[in-house]
């Protein structure tokens, strides 16, 4: 069987998924499928060729380095240029065919939008291609952080008080958003762009003034944003769950460390060592948690990947307020980091047996 792993794209969280994708392109085992990497360029390009399975390759990426060969999503062959879009008069050009696999399922590694978010699974599910991941509704609402706590809240589960505000509403009046937060929720609060993930536009703010410059900041990346109450020192814990439809599992939970109950993207990624990435990332796993909070978030991360209906391997993200004892949902990844497969290997289920199982949840 022919595998394809796309990967990349428009997203901020692009340099994320290249470490995510070459990291899982290294565990796909090799007696039972061919492996044929789709990377998608910042610029929206997409190419296909061995070379993309180096971390090298991307440092920087070159859309013209020998052994890489630019292909139009023909979704069901990724196999040399084999349609070109004439970006002059929108219309697809026949360049040089060339079939040379054709993909049998798809491996999703795409962190946030224009990939996590429900867009490509879109275009994979038109196309009739197999794919890893959450569908096109449980992607969009797990993508949209205004949607997924109005969700969450809809059915019952535990989430922190939060308000959103657009952008225009910001600009023309920031006193009357400030004060509407300051009687709603009060500080401290974090600030969130509505779409973007690994932390990326994510900022606390304590007083009026700190507000403002977090919301400045969230609006650069987003036209919507998050004001979400803050907890004082929560513990963060996840849980990654696998399956699809009623065949669903729960990982041990894991506790990553920080200093100030906040990770941005420098402590999530980059101080975090190159290729290792998520992985590396210094954690406790599984977390120092009594027995019967692992059980209640286990069920609850259970409840979540169906109600969302999802597909593969997600990981959901809460906190657990150490004074009120209460846990809340911060937010749900359908396609984590590394695929959080260092939670199924504490598990006893090493990387390329979960990727075997992705597959095999594609297919069903
Ligand atoms: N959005 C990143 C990749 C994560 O939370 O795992
Ligand atoms: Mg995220």
């Amino acid at each position: 069987k022919t595998i394809g792993v796309i990967f990349g794209s428009r997203s901020c969280e692009r340099e994320v998924a290249i470490i995510s994708a070459v990291q899982l392109m290294r565990h796909i085992d090799t007696e039972k499928y061919n492996t044929v990497p789709v990377y998608i360029d910042e610029t929206g390009n997409w190419y296909t060729g061995e070379k993309l399975m180096d971390i090298n390759t991307y440092k920087p990426f070159r859309g013209d380095q020998k052994g890489i060969v630019k292909v139009f999503p023909d979704l069901s062959s990724a196999s040399g240029a084999l349609l070109t879009l004439n970006r002059g008069t929108g219309l697809f050009s026949r360049e040089k065919i060339e079939i040379a696999a054709r993909i049998d399922v798809y491996i999703v590694v795409m962190h946030g939008l224009n990939g996590e978010d429900g867009t490509l699974q879109g275009l994979l599910e038109l196309a009739n291609v197999p794919y890893t991941s959450t569908g096109v509704a449980g992607s969009a609402l797990g993508m949209d952080k205004i949607m997924m706590k109005q969700f969450f809240r809809g059915a019952g589960l535990p989430v922190l008080p939060g308000i959103w505000f657009s952008r225009s509403a910001f600009r023309s009046d920031r006193d009357s958003v400030a004060k509407q937060v300051e009687k709603e929720i009060g500080y401290p609060v974090f600030v969130k762009p509505a779409n973007l993930g690994s932390s990326i536009g994510v900022s606390r703010a304590d007083d009026r003034e700190s507000l403002y410059d977090s919301l400045e900041l969230a609006f650069e990346y987003d036209r919507r944003v998050l004001v979400e109450k803050g907890l004082d020192k929560p513990v963060e814990l996840n849980c990654s769950v696998k399956g699809y439809d009623d065949d669903v599992q729960a990982s041990p939970i894991e506790m990553p460390l920080n200093s100030d109950g906040f990770l941005d993207f420098g402590d999530k990624y980059l101080a975090s060592g190159g290729s290792k990435g998520m992985a590396s990332l210094h954690r406790v796993l599984p977390a120092p948690i009594e027995d019967s909070l692992r059980d209640e978030i286990q069920e609850m991360s259970r409840t979540i990947f169906r109600l969302l209906d999802c597909k593969g391997v997600v990981r959901i993200d809460y906190m657990f307020d150490r004074e009120s004892e209460k846990t809340y949902i911060t937010e749900i990844n359908t396609i984590p980091g590394s695929l959080a497969f260092y939670l199924w290997e504490n598990a006893g289920i090493p990387y390329s047996s979960l990727i075997n199982d992705m597959i095999e949840y594609a297919e069903r």
